[in-house]
């Protein structure tokens, strides 16, 4: 497979470009909007004059199977697998890390809780580098390989810095990581320090970094690896083909994405909108994303008719990695959730806390900002919106560990304000007791820890 298989077209005013072509920023030239990957056998290609390659959805659904058992690094690769559908690089430019291929976890507690016959969770936390990243990491690092750039770099509230260093170190290539001062949790500014990045914490919040580094871009020979960058977004589709292959092509009625930057709802929905296309499945899920309340700008521009341009919020959640308030892909976002019938939720940080503990007691546990999905559902629900009968996946997009000091907080109670606290109902605060499992400090004395297990169980163990 060669490069020139693709174009990049503009998402604003259609207009096609080579690969190679795109300005440092990943902006059109002519209107300003993000570009998308396009192919030859893509909706709404232009027709060519020699024959278009065009996928075979019998065929490809076996050969993605028999890869599994492949001993080639691409096959191993649950990104890669797919490579028929995301032709962008030559298969020997590829850096892996074996990414993808990440587990679809039943979710009975939860979805007892809320009624419904069957919940499920896609969790790409259980990436090389713990986040859902990896899947579009993969992607743009290597298309930065054959294009052949030293430099990479990325804005980020954690986990892009984290996947762009280890790629980018398993590659050979050089890494700069612009984060906001104070803003990171500990174990994702660890990981970037530990692959080897030049991190730089900026004394500003995400969207600053995002404004610094676009600047940077301009002025110096260093490939952008945010999720403007369309490549990330062809990586980051693989997830939903995982999905569909996880349910053997059965069809979730409901995919339930966080909200940040807004690129991973994009790129989902881009990856089910091809499926569709090319005759793998009939119809797609709904799409629905879930913001933090202090960081909902997409929300709020929804509540107002969905028109116009979206107003930027000074963001603010202990959800960190989806502390965003002026999200890039907003309009490619938008797209997707009209045109799969989705919703747009916000939920607070008492919801997000509690959804967290709930997702953790399943024995799967998640990072914040993952959690956000579980709340919303929650909502979603509540509304009518999804109904008992039905299937919904939530995209877990984090691991628990990458955020340890938001976890251990909330089993010691210290948390949450007594303000945040103050307007949840009795069901909730019981559900808060049910789940907080604070540490107990003990004398090393056989009979003072059989005291205190028959304390916590109620009875004689
Ligand atoms: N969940 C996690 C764990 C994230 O790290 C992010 C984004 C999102 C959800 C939101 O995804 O931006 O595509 O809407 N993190 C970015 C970062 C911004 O820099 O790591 P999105």
């Amino acid at each position: 497979m060669s490069l020139s298989v693709h174009r990049l077209r503009c998402t604003g005013c259609g207009v096609r470009i080579d690969g190679a072509a795109a300005a440092s920023n990943f902006r059109c030239v002519e209107c300003g909007e993000l570009f998308e990957v396009e192919y030859a056998w893509s909706e709404g290609a232009p027709k060519t004059k020699e024959p278009v390659y065009r996928p075979n959805p019998g065929a490809l659904k076996h050969l993605w199977q028999e890869r599994k058992t492949s001993t080639m690094a691409v096959d191993q690769s649950g990104v890669w697998r797919f490579r028929e559908l995301l032709p962008i690089v030559a298969e020997d430019r590829v850096v892996t890390l074996r990414e993808g291929d990440t587990p679809l976890y039943a979710m009975p507690r939860s979805a007892s809780a809320l009624g419904l016959n069957w919940l499920l969770a896609k969790h790409q936390g259980m990436n090389p580098t713990g986040s859902f990243k990896d899947t579009g990491m993969t992607a743009a690092l290597s298309v930065a390989v054959s294009r052949g750039f030293t430099w990479v770099a990325c804005a980020s509230t954690g986990n892009t810095s984290a996947a762009m260093a280890a790629y980018a170190a398993r590659a050979g290539l050089k890494s700069l990581v612009l984060i906001p001062e104070g803003k990171i949790a500990w174990g994702k500014l660890s990981q970037s320090m530990d692959y080897g990045a030049t991190t730089m914490q900026l004394k500003t919040d995400f969207d600053g970094c995002v404004k610094v580094l676009a600047e940077i871009v301009k002025r110096a020979p260093i490939y952008l690896l945010n999720s403007v960058n369309p490549y990330r977004l062809e990586g980051q589709k693989t997830p939903a083909f995982e999905i569909l292959e996880q349910l053997e092509w059965q069809v979730p009625q409901h995919l339930i994405v966080p909200g940040g930057n807004l690129a991973n709802s994009s790129a989902l929905g881009k990856g089910l909108m091809e499926m569709k296309h090319l005759g793998f499945i009939k119809r797609v899920p709904k799409i629905s994303v879930i913001q933090a309340e202090g960081a909902n700008p997409l929300y709020r521009w929804m509540q107002k008719g969905g028109e116009g341009d979206l107003e930027p919020v000074q963001a603010e959640t202990r959800a960190s990695a989806i502390r965003i308030g002026n999200p890039a892909s907003w309009k490619k976002a938008a797209r997707v959730i009209a045109a799969t019938g989705g919703w747009v939720e916000q939920v607070t940080e008492r919801e997000i806390a509690l959804a967290k503990a709930e997702i953790g007691a399943e024995g799967i546990g998640c990072e914040p900002a993952s959690a956000v999905t579980l709340a919303g559902l929650k909502k979603l629900v509540a509304d009518g919106r999804v109904g008992p009968e039905e299937t919904a996946v939530l995209l877990l997009t984090g691991h628990t560990l990458k955020d340890s000091e938001y976890t251990i907080k909330f089993h010691r109670g210290d948390l949450l304000t007594d303000e945040e606290m103050a307007g949840a109902t009795a069901a909730e605060q019981a559900e808060f007791a049910r789940l907080q499992r604070e540490p107990l400090v003990l004398e090393a004395d056989v009979d003072a820890v059989l005291r205190a297990l028959e304390k916590e169980a109620g009875q004689p163990v």
